[in-house]
């Protein structure tokens, strides 16, 4: 059998027993380095161009990156030239350091400092694979031999830098593999490519430690973490930073568990692009922070420019449901999702702490507008639709009509299998209840009010045709309903009327909206008008017309005109 877990063994845990790290919190922001351009670039089916390169770092930049991997200018000539198209062009802001990568071998450490010649600053990262599955059965090198490489690496870092010291140099050694790499082991080497760099004596120094391949859940790498940083010489001296992968799909779960045990800066790229399946995403790490009230140090306000650039320059879509930046992640479809969340929003005032059901950021924060929020089809409910029609329109319904209104466009979202915009729920609205027929139409009323209650001469109808209505009762609504029982022959209840005042911008000033049994049936109307009495009894003979029929009938007793 193919399928067979037997295949694999669980991944050993580091059986700490003084860990720290669970209890604490993370409380600012790591410093991040952005490796896009570097280790995200090593994994497009088509890398970068040199102008996809410069729009993407221009992006980084502009995002509130200080350190940048901008490439492996000794394994790829477009990143030489990339490097050197920055230096030389004078491109690299002041305030940002960039970072490029080499192996611990001679000739690409030699010809990576050639590319960084005449850099202000930059961070040169040196690695070697330090795992026993590579030292075993890719390197056929034991731990010495795996040490030596890194410490002959480190020292030619140390040695060529030293020829420049017009630019200011931060040295960054990775144990890659470290995930499969004893911890003893790490250890070892970490200290002694440390013993050559000397960060104690002034050398800014970042030892990464990568899950080059995430082999474990993530509190193991925290565990991995928080033992390194309890063992390793000259802990305060060095920078620790953090290189997740994602093979689990818990990359950013990783690095902040290990941001908690103890380092201090972590490494990604945006929206996660990356080997396999990719890299830490830097955007949800970042906004999580933000998130949780912690200024992240980037600025993620324009999540539509940053998706947009990353697409262009990796040729891969933004998945519709990725965090913070994906099409989908602030709609609601459901009906329960969008009532509540129409519920906060009403309740919310300016200045209040966010605390809005499904919504763990206000998506106005990052460029995204509350249209989006709420989205209809087949499985939204009254809170959704009543929401949008608020929204869009101004139109608040009561609840008994949003009940029976959003029937009305669940059967239309499962009839065209999709989702309902906004513009034909209101059309549905106005179809359902708004329509007014001409021969029901209110051309004017009257009202006497004396000690017996109101007596209601109503006009209906056609302007040449018009029908004299007239009725007594307590109030306008019963006045009118006994004229019409009385023409019409029927018993009318009324179940249930309300009256909203509109805002500006509309043309009426009021909706009404009104439910009747007329003899055994139900039937609602709603009316706009320019007050609340048109408005309310417009509803009501609109809500007769669905029961006797849409012509006006004669009387009882007269032959029908039509
Ligand atoms: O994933 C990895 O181990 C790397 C290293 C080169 C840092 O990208
Ligand atoms: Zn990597």
């Amino acid at each position: 059998m193919a399928f067979d877990h037997r295949k694999y063994v669980a991944f050993k845990p580091v059986g700490k027993t003084d860990r720290r790290w669970p209890d604490k919190v993370i409380e600012k922001a790591p410093a991040w380095c952005a490796v896009d351009l570097r280790d995200g670039n090593q994994a497009l089916v088509k890398p970068m161009t040199v102008a996809q390169k410069q729009r993407l770092f221009d992006l980084l930049v502009k995002l509130g990156f200080k350190e940048i991997e901008i490439g492996f200018p000794a394994a790829s000539q477009p990143d030489f030239d990339f490097c050197r198209k920055l230096i030389d062009e004078n491109r690299i802001p002041h305030d940002v350091k960039i970072q490029v990568l080499t192996q611990a071998r001679p000739e690409l450490i030699e010809r990576t400092y050639e590319a960084l010649d005449g850099a202000k600053q930059a961070i040169v990262h040196v690695y070697n694979s330090t795992s026993t599955v590579q030292r075993e059965q890719v390197f056929g090198l034991d731990r010495a031999g795996i040490r030596d490489i890194a410490v002959q690496g480190a020292t030619l870092v140390r040695d060529l830098a030293a020829k420049h010291p017009e630019t200011e140099w931060t040295f960054q050694y990775s144990p890659e593999s470290f995930t499969g790499t004893e911890l003893d082991f790490a250890v070892d080497v970490i200290d002694a490519v440390t013993e050559v760099w000397r960060p104690d004596q002034g050398q800014p120094v970042i030892i990464n430690l990568p899950a080059t391949v995430e082999m474990a859940t993530p509190n193991v790498f925290a565990d991995q973490v928080e033992w390194v940083c309890d063992n390793i010489k000259r802990r305060e001296h060095v920078s620790i930073s953090l290189h997740t992968h994602n093979d689990r799909g818990c990359a950013v779960a990783a690095a902040e568990l290990g941001v908690m045990a103890g380092a201090d800066r972590v490494e990604g790229t945006l929206m996660g692009n990356g080997e396999r399946t990719g890299n830490m995403d830097l955007v949800t790490m970042a906004m999580n922070l933000y998130s949780q009230g912690i200024d992240p140090t980037l600025d993620l306000s324009g999540m539509a420019e940053i998706t947009e650039v990353v697409e262009a320059c990796t040729e891969i879509s933004t998945h519709p449901r990725h965090p913070y930046a994906g099409e989908l992640v602030f709609t609601a479809f459901s009906g329960s999702h969008q009532d509540a969340i129409r519920k906060c929003l009403s309740k919310r005032k300016e200045g209040d702490v966010w605390n809005v059901a499904y919504l763990p950021i206000d998506p106005f924060d990052v460029g995204r507008r509350y249209e989006e929020v709420v989205r209809i089809n087949s499985q939204s409910g009254k809170g959704g639709v009543a929401y949008v029609l608020e929204r869009d329109y101004d139109i608040t319904l009561p609840r008994w009509l949003q009940i029976e209104f959003s029937k009305v466009v669940q059967r239309e979202a499962e009839n065209n299998g999709g989702e309902i915009d906004s513009l034909t729920i209101h059309r549905l609205f106005e179809d359902r209840y708004l329509k007014v027929h001409r021969d029901w139409a209110l051309r004017s009323y009257d009202l006497h009010r004396d000690e017996d209650g109101v007596r209601a001469e109503v006009s209906v109808g056609d302007p040449e045709a018009s029908v004299q209505l007239e009725g007594r009762g307590l109030g306008a609504v019963e006045a009118v309903s006994e004229a019409l029982e009385q023409r019409f022959g029927v018993a009318i209840a009324v179940e249930a009327y309300d009256e909203f005042a509109l805002g500006e911008g509309t043309n009426a000033n009021a909706l009404a909206c009104i439910r009747l049994t007329v003899n055994s049936e139900h039937s609602s109307a709603a009316a706009l008008a320019e007050d609340t009495t048109s408005a309310t009894l417009q509803a009501l003979l609109s809500a007769v017309a669905q029961v006797v029929g849409v012509t006006m009938p004669a009387q009882v007793g007269e032959s029908a005109l039509a």
